[in-house]
């Protein structure tokens, strides 16, 4: 059996702790469901705090089930790296949509989006274990890049990387305050004790934010940031803004945790209540629209199911440590080099001159290209293409060789064989279904 469970194609973003990758879960029978996949990145594989951090956020997304928190459907390792698989939302992350749109949000589309991060956090803030032993969540990194709008005008929290929870094994590193600065409530900054209130802290950040169209405590440094934070002085909205819904946002903002508001339930009703007629009208399908305005059509990959790699050969070639497709990317590489050696006779028989041209044309970038040309072999093989159309990939891509030559289906084969050949020698046949 060789089928790899889940398949990753391109990546989507890299934050501080992990990557994001766009991929495909795929059950026995055969049908395919999108996913993200999140690993952490190469560098920090092998600290052990950083791992325990990635598995506590599995832990404590696994027990959670909300449609306005980004679904975990399972956690996983390849080669000893561990990833994360959760619903893929087809959407952009809030940060991304502000900037897009341009500064200030209109009263209906900002509100409306606090209002359905509120909803998960509610949930979230109050989510019990199996035993009905509340589990204690605060998120602690609410922020635009953790928040998902989907094409669809649903709202998404994603990444409880830094979340606190009843049961958590690692604790973030004393002294070390982790965390967006711009986003953290004084008491946070403080190193004090925090609870739910600093999500609703940052909510109401967030608030403040979409209806001014500025940034409320970013400074030139972190310093600078976070003498802000400790000062919590709140410069009076646009006055756009109704005065009782202002209201709201102060009092989300207040210095003191006491004087906030307790829940994130309490402050989504406050602000409902304090909305003129027409803001609480705005619902998903406005936000739909509104994201539709600035998300180009459909990527290709949603439409078109991407090529697959497994997880482990993407982690693999990813950490240069050539696991399950060692002999055959060893294969690869060694017919790519005697394919180049071929190429560089080939270009000493041409005149000095046409050589110098060649060098500073965009094909001549010969190391660059193995190590892609390798990876998307790999990838196109994996998806279980022939030789053939595995050529007419490569050389529609533009990945062909120094000298610019096609790859024929014939120097594929010729490559696939070999490799082929040796991992058969090595009775690695199955290796690649490390899943
Ligand atoms: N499930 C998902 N579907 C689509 N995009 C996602 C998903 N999860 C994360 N992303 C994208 O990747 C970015 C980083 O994800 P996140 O979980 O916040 O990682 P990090 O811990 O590195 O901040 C998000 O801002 C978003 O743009
Ligand atoms: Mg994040």
């Amino acid at each position: 059996m060789s089928s790899a469970r889940y398949a990753v194609s391109q990546k989507i973003d890299a934050g501080g702790m992990a990557e994001i990758w766009m991929g495909r879960a795929r059950t026995n029978d055969g049908f395919v469901r999108p996913v993200a996949i999140k690993r952490i990145l190469p560098h920090l594989v092998n600290d052990e705090h950083f791992a325990r951090l990635f598995l506590d956020e599995a832990r404590i997304t696994l027990k959670l089930s909300h449609g306005n928190l980004v679904q975990t459907l399972d956690v996983g390792s390849a080669a000893g790296v561990h990833y994360l698989v959760m619903e893929w939302v087809d959407g952009l992350n809030l940060r991304s949509f502000l900037r897009q749109v341009g500064p200030g949000l209109a009263l209906g589309p900002a509100t409306y989006i606090a209002r359905q991060v509120l909803e998960g956090l509610a949930y979230a803030h109050d989510a019990t274990d199996l035993e009905g032993e509340p589990l204690q969540i605060v998120h602690r990194d609410i922020s635009p890049p953790n928040v998902l709008l989907s094409r669809h005008g649903e709202v998404k929290v994603a990444d409880f990387g830094l979340a606190r929870a009843r049961g958590r094994i690692s604790r973030t590193r004393p002294g070390i305050i982790q965390g967006k600065y711009a986003y953290m409530c004084p008491e946070l900054v403080a190193g004090e004790p925090v609870d739910r209130r600093a999500d609703l802290f940052a909510v109401g950040i967030l608030l403040w934010e979409m209806l001014a169209g500025a940034r409320l405590f970013r400074a030139d440094s972190d310093a600078a940031t976070l003498d802000r934070v400790r000062a919590c002085e709140v410069p009076p909205l646009p006055a756009m803004v109704p005065p009782v819904v202002a209201a709201v946002v102060m009092r989300a903002l207040a210095r003191d945790p006491d004087a906030r508001y307790p829940t994130a339930r309490a402050l989504h009703d406050a602000l409902t209540d304090a909305l003129p007629l027409d803001a609480v009208r705005f619902t998903g399908f406005d936000l739909a629209d509104l994201v539709a305005e600035v998300m180009p059509d459909a990527p290709p990959d949603v439409i078109a199911p991407p090529l697959f790699v497994d997880v482990p050969t993407a982690l693999v070639a990813q950490l240069g440590r050539v696991a399950p497709h060692a002999d055959l990317l060893d294969a690869l590489t060694a017919g790519i080099e005697r394919l180049e050696a071929q190429a560089g006779i080939d270009d000493e028989r041409r005149s000095g001159s046409d050589r110098r041209k060649r060098r500073r044309a965009p094909g001549g970038r010969r190391h660059t290209d193995r190590s892609v040309f390798v990876d998307r072999v790999l990838v196109l093989l994996d998806a279980g293409m022939g030789n053939a159309e595995v050529a007419e990939h490569l050389n529609a891509e533009g990945l062909t060789t120094r000298t610019n030559t096609p790859w024929t289906a014939k120097a594929i084969a010729q490559l696939a064989r070999r490799a082929r050949q040796r991992r058969r020698a090595s009775g690695d046949e199955d290796a690649s279904s490390v899943l």
